[in-house]
C-alpha cells in the first residue's frame, strides 16, 4: 500500500511539473520583418502560445484601457514603450496557465533591460530556450510594411501584393475588414527602425551570450521563412 502510494504521488508530482523541454522561443527581426506572420504558423504548429507585446499594446489602445492610453503616444511615435509597463504587462500574461508548456515570444525582447529580465523569469521556470532572429534589409521592411494591411476583428495579417486577401481590404477569415496600422506610415517606419538598431539589434549580442542565435533570411517567400523556422524549432516536425 505504501509502495502505491509513494507511486501515486510520484506520478502527480511528474504530471504537475511542465516539461523540461517546454519550448520558450524568442523571435527576432526588425519591423517588418515578418515575425507576426510567422509566429501565428508557428505557434499553431507546435500548439504553444503566441505572444505578441505589439498585438497586446494594440488591443489595449482599441478598447482605450488605462494601460492603452498610457501607452499610444509611444505607439504613435514609433518609439519603445518603457520597459517597467512591457515588463509588467509580459509578466503578467507568461504567469497564465497556457503558457505552463511553453510560449513564443514576438517583438519582445527589444531592450537588453527586457531580455536580462527575461532571463531571470526562466531561471525560475524550467525551459527549452530557442532564439531567431529574421535577416530582412530596411529597403524590403519599408515595402513590406507599407503595403501592410490586418484585420481589425481576427488580426490576420496581408500584404497588398505578396499575400493580398481573396477579396479586396476583407478578410479571408472572419470576413472582417483590413486597416492599415497608424504606425505603418514612412515616417513612424523610420523612427522604429531608428528605434530597433539603437536598442533592439544589441539584444542579440546578448543571446549570443546565453545561448545560439539562429540566424534566418527573412526574405525568402513566407513558405520557405516557415520551413527554414520548423528545421530549427521542430527538426521532426
Ligand atoms: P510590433 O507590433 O511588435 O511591431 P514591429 O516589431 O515594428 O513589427 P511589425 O509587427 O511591424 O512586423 P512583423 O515583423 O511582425 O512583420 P509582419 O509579419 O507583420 O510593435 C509595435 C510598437 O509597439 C513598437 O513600435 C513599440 O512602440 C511597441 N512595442 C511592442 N513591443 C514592445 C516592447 N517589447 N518594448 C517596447 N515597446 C514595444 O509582416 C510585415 C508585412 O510583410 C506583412 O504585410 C506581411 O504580409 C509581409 N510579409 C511577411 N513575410 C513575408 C515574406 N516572407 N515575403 C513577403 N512578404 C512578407
Ligand atoms: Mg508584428
Amino acid at each position: 500500500m505504501r509502495h502505491l502510494l509513494i507511486l501515486l504521488l510520484g506520478i502527480f508530482t511528474f504530471m504537475s511539473q511542465p516539461a523540461f523541454s517546454s519550448p520558450v522561443i524568442i523571435l527576432l527581426g526588425p519591423p517588418g520583418s515578418g515575425k507576426g506572420t510567422q509566429a501565428v504558423r508557428i505557434s499553431q504548429k507546435l500548439a504553444i502560445p503566441h505572444i505578441s507585446t505589439g498585438d497586446i499594446f494594440r488591443y489595449n489602445i482599441k478598447n482605450a484601457t488605462p494601460l492603452g492610453l498610457k501607452v499610444k503616444e509611444y505607439l504613435d511615435a514609433g518609439k519603445l514603450v518603457p520597459d517597467s509597463v512591457t515588463l509588467e504587462m509580459l509578466f503578467d500574461r507568461l504567469n497564465k496557465d497556457d503558457c505552463k508548456n511553453g510560449y513564443l515570444l514576438d517583438g519582445v525582447p527589444r531592450t537588453v533591460a527586457q531580455a536580462e529580465a527575461i532571463q531571470e523569469y526562466l531561471k525560475a521556470h524550467p525551459h527549452k530556450l530557442l532564439v531567431c532572429n529574421l535577416v530582412v534589409s530596411d529597403a524590403e521592411i519599408l515595402k513590406r510594411i507599407t503595403g501592410r494591411r490586418s484585420c481589425t476583428a481576427c488580426n490576420k495579417i496581408y500584404h497588398i501584393e505578396s499575400a493580398p486577401p481573396m477579396q479586396k481590404e476583407t478578410c479571408d477569415i472572419c470576413k472582417g475588414p483590413l486597416t492599415q496600422r497608424t504606425d505603418d506610415t514612412p515616417a513612424v517606419v523610420e523612427e522604429r527602425l531608428k528605434a530597433y538598431y539603437s536598442q533592439t539589434k544589441p539584444v542579440e549580442d546578448f543571446y549570443k551570450k546565453v545561448s545560439q542565435v539562429h540566424d534566418v533570411d527573412g526574405a525568402q517567400s513566407s513558405d520557405q521563412v516557415f520551413n527554414s523556422l520548423l528545421k530549427i524549432l521542430s527538426p521532426s516536425a
